[in-house]
């Protein structure tokens, strides 16, 4: 689609007031996004599994205001979030075109997340793809011939607008963002459900999160993104996330799951090492990442069990594994992992559905 079929074009019905309500999930990227555009284009394509637990929960109410403008409070589990007005301010102005209704209305957002605030994961993916998610809703009443496929598209468009990754929640299982040339319909624009066969083993993939840090991160995403402007190793890296999406739409489908372990791995890492030779350079794993990480490799040398991590813009490590090792990852990781965690912290998730509206 193009960015102009976003904009409407009709005149919306007027709805005094009322109030729609979604749930959106994280995702966790196998071939990483480091590195945007202006207008938060990404500077390559990225795929990610939707997860299913971690989730955050978003309550929209709205009312006609008698002048225009933006206006709007917000709620973090029950209680004022003045702190995240700024984000969603600017997420609002980025998106009006496309939404001329969020001038006309006053907006209550009531929000809370399934995982603790302050467990270090990032809830910008699930909490910005739960708001666009609910602004569509609103967007179906107003205008009640709009279609439901476009909706689901149109969430994804901006929730992207409001932090990249998020565009991938919407939909659930695997999601690509960023064009590339083997998968038909991809785009820089949004999100797209992987439209190629998947292997049954990746229909139902584990994702245990081990919390190292619960701290706020030292360097934000939009910081780190940035840094890959001037990167000296940039060109490499993005070609390096085609090459790897090559490499992965094969292996997605037959199940091969030792290079399937190579390639998000090696994603992980070279994330990593693109913010450790950045100019200002930074390092957000913590001495117990590297800690998991030699542990997990030595787990599986032992165990033969094809289990591997990953790891986002911070500390934190997330095991994936096939669901039926479950129990014997689960057993590692309380037994040996969980002392490398904040307070033995971790959580348990697997792929889910991606975004829905609840019924309120
Ligand atoms: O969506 P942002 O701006 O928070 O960036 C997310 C970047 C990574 O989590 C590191 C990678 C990704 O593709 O999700």
């Amino acid at each position: 689609m193009r960015v102009e079929e976003f904009i409407p074009t009709q005149q919306f019905k007027a709805i005094e007031n009322g109030t729609v309500c979604c749930t959106a999930p994280s995702n966790i990227a196998l071939v990483k996004y480091w590195g945007k555009k202006t207008h938060q284009i990404p500077a390559n394509p990225s795929i990610s599994f939707t997860l299913n637990n971690c989730k955050t929960t978003t309550i929209l109410k709205y009312k006609v205001k008698p002048s225009k403008g933006l206006s709007f409070e917000v709620f973090l589990e029950g209680k004022p979030k003045e702190d995240f007005k700024p984000k969603i301010q600017q997420f609002f102005e980025r998106i009006l075109i496309y939404a001329p209704y969020l001038e006309t209305h006053h907006f209550q957002i009531e929000t809370s997340n399934t995982f603790p605030h302050s467990s270090g994961i990032a809830s910008s993916a699930s909490g910005m793809s739960a708001l666009a998610m609910c602004l569509v809703q609103l967007e179906r009443l107003l205008y009640p011939d709009s279609d439901a496929a476009f909706l689901k598209h149109k969430a994804s468009f901006l929730a992207r607008l409001g932090s990249g990754s998020a565009c991938r929640s919407i939909e659930g299982g695997l999601v690509v963002w960023g064009k590339h040339k083997g998968i038909s319909g991809s785009s820089d624009l949004q999100g797209l459900k992987f439209p190629s066969e998947v292997h049954a083993v990746f229909q139902d993939y584990q994702d245990a999160i081990l919390l190292v840090d619960k701290g706020e991160k030292q360097v934000s995403s939009s910081v780190g993104h940035n840094l890959m402007h001037q990167h000296p190793f940039a060109t490499q890296r993005f070609e390096q996330a085609h090459a790897h999406l090559d490499q992965l739409i094969p292996i997605l489908k037959n199940g091969d799951l030792p290079s399937f372990i190579k390639i998000v791995e090696l994603e992980a890492l070279t994330l990593h090492a693109m913010m450790m030779c950045s100019d200002p350079y930074f390092i957000l794993m913590k001495p117990n990442t590297l800690e998991i990480i030699n542990a997990l490799w030595a787990f599986r040398k032992a165990s033969k069990i094809p289990v591997c991590f990953t790891l986002d813009a911070g500390a934190n490590v997330h095991v994936l594994h096939p669901k039926k090792y479950a129990s014997k990852v689960n057993e590692f990781i309380s037994i040996k992992l969980a002392n490398y965690c904040q307070n033995k912290h971790y959580i348990l998730d697997s792929v889910g559905k991606g975004a829905e509206s609840i019924e309120f």
